[in-house]
């Protein structure tokens, strides 16, 4: 499968359910928003990309948040590698939101909608995907996570 094929196969499906309703409605809209960029290439990706950076440091910042309350409310640790993936996410979507405003190939342009997808696709399936298997009671934790921090969709759409 080619790069563009892969990255029109990222697709959301029950297969990255954590089973916390508010941290897959994140993941989700991370996917979809992904998923914006598919249909673009050219400057009309690049104006795009930038458009679906700027969104993403808004998730990165609401989405960790809630994050970390619901491992601390399912009884885990979110782990310092776990953290400092967060990290190094914002940092690099920051670093790229700068770039992107500046002249950039092509191939810089794709070699960045690369990263993002596998990012997001190797932390839901590593890093995430310790929530799937806790067994307590989800609802109340999902309650307790959209209280402290509101639903992404509420903040911001995907174009
Ligand atoms: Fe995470
Ligand atoms: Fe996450």
């Amino acid at each position: 499968m080619d790069t563009l094929a892969r990255r029109s196969a990222f697709k959301w499906s029950s297969a990255f359910s954590v089973g916390i309703a508010s941290i897959d409605d994140d993941h989700r809209y991370a996917i979809d928003l992904l998923s914006v960029l598919d249909d673009v290439d050219g400057d009309a990706l690049k104006t795009t990309l930038a458009q679906v950076l700027d969104r993403l440091t808004i998730f990165a910042h609401i989405h960790c948040q809630r994050e970390e309350i619901v491992f601390q409310q399912v009884g885990l640790v979110l782990d310092a590698a776990h953290c400092a993936d967060h990290d190094y996410f914002k940092r690099v979507i920051a670093e790229t939101r700068a770039e992107v405003a500046l002249e950039l190939s092509i191939d810089r342009v794709h070699g960045i909608v690369d990263f993002i997808h596998a990012w997001v696709w190797q932390h839901l399936t590593d890093h995430d995907s310790k929530l799937r298997t806790v067994s307590v009671d989800k609802e109340r934790v999902d309650r307790i996570a959209r209280a402290a921090v509101p639903p992404l969709s509420s903040l911001i759409g995907l174009h």
